[in-house]
């Protein structure tokens, strides 16, 4: 058995976190069964306000939804929080007072540097907990958390080996210094000058003997993805598991260019039908979920990439919410996986895979 791990007042059982995935992958009933298993189970925010009012037949917008959402990932006991992406500006700061407000365990913020993540709200008991690929990120981070008074909870150093969007230029994926384990060191003599908060790295941790060996290399905890995404509580649709459990290594790709919206690398499943029309220049442009926008030159969230220059982008609110079994006939779906993802071979319960990841051999 691993030992515990303390993130500001809350203590894992076990140092595994599962990652939030979003749209709509990661909700209540994963990151409640993660939690009740030990661990900390962590929602996406993307896109709550349409999930949720789908789900229950009533309007929610992103305050209420994310309240809601929290409040159920909790209600099984243990530690629970949200993932909310920097990404998604319009809605980042109803997501975060929502989550703080419904007493999340932690907030874990990437997509994009968490800048002014403390000064929106009083965190109370919430853990801050921002997510880097670099040590230069980490440092940028810390000394602006500074001057709000602020220090990291934990942070997550994210390698380029993980699902969803990831930190690093195209070029810059397969580089030896870009490996997680050599990442680490640096990250964690930043995070040892600004008071000594727990690191945890993610991407391409797939075994108990992964996470060993990651904790003997001086994390202090893992964060996972894609082991979670084939799971029985995900809320990926069939569609999606089955993909997952047919891909092979080469059926992986990082896609750039058609790429996503967010200006960052993003792995995919290279048959998932968005990316494959992507390819193709075949998807007409469309906007009509609007959580990618930047603001135009009024200051206002206008403008959307995808819809700009539909040669180079795909439209990553449909293809993701198409995934989690929103709009799956209007829409086709976008399967983002970790490199790991050729691995999978049966979909788990949440609390088989804890067992295996525990070693517990139940
Ligand atoms: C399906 C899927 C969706 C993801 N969505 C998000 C997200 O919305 N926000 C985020 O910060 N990370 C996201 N990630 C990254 C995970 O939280 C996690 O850090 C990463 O997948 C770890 O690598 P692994 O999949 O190899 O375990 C996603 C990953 C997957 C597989």
């Amino acid at each position: 058995m691993f030992s515990s791990l303390k993130i500001k007042n809350c203590t894992l059982e076990v140092p595994i976190i599962q990652g939030g995935m979003g749209v709509g992958v990661s909700l209540s009933p994963l990151a409640s069964a993660v939690a009740a298993e030990g661990g900390a189970g962590i929602i996406s925010s993307a896109a709550l306000d349409r999930l949720l009012s789908k789900r229950y037949n009533k309007k929610f917008n992103t305050y209420e939804a994310t309240y809601a959402e929290v409040s159920l990932a909790k209600s099984k006991g243990g530690v629970a929080g949200i993932n909310i992406m920097v990404a998604l500006m319009r809605d980042y700061e109803a997501s975060v007072k929502g989550a703080i407000d419904a007493g999340a365990d932690m907030i874990i913020s990437g997509a994009g540097l968490p800048l002014s993540l403390p000064s929106i709200q009083k965190p109370k008991d919430t853990a801050l907990i921002p997510i880097v690929s670099s040590a230069r990120a980490l440092q940028i981070i810390c000394r602006k958390w500074e001057r709000q008074g602020y220090r990291p909870d934990a942070a997550v150093l994210e390698g380029p080996l993980a699902g969803g969007h990831l930190g690093f230029h195209f070029d810059q994926i397969d580089r030896e210094e870009n490996r997680l384990e050599n990442l680490l060191p640096p990250v964690k003599d930043v995070a040892r000058k600004y008071g000594d908060f727990p690191i945890i790295v993610a991407g391409g941790i797939y075994t108990h003997e992964d996470i060993k060996r990651f904790l003997e290399l001086g994390a202090d905890g893992v964060q996972m993805g894609t082991r979670f995404l084939a799971t029985v509580e995900s809320s990926a649709t069939p569609e999606y598991k089955e993909a997952v459990l047919r891909a092979r290594r080469e059926d992986i790709v990082v896609a750039d260019n058609p790429g996503s919206p967010c200006g960052l690398p993003f792995r995919v499943l290279k048959e998932s039908p968005m990316y494959v029309d992507a390819l193709h220049r075949r998807r007409p442009p469309r906007c009509d979920k609007g959580y990618v926008l930047l603001k135009d030159e009024e200051g206002r969230f206008t403008r959307c990439p995808a819809k700009e220059s539909n040669e180079s982008y795909f439209c990553i609110c449909n293809g993701l919410l198409s995934s989690a079994g929103y709009n799956p006939d209007k829409e086709k779906p976008l399967y983002t996986v970790g490199t790991n993802a050729y691995r999978v071979d049966r979909i788990l319960s949440v609390k088989e895979l804890m067992n295996e990841l525990k070693n517990t051999g139940v």
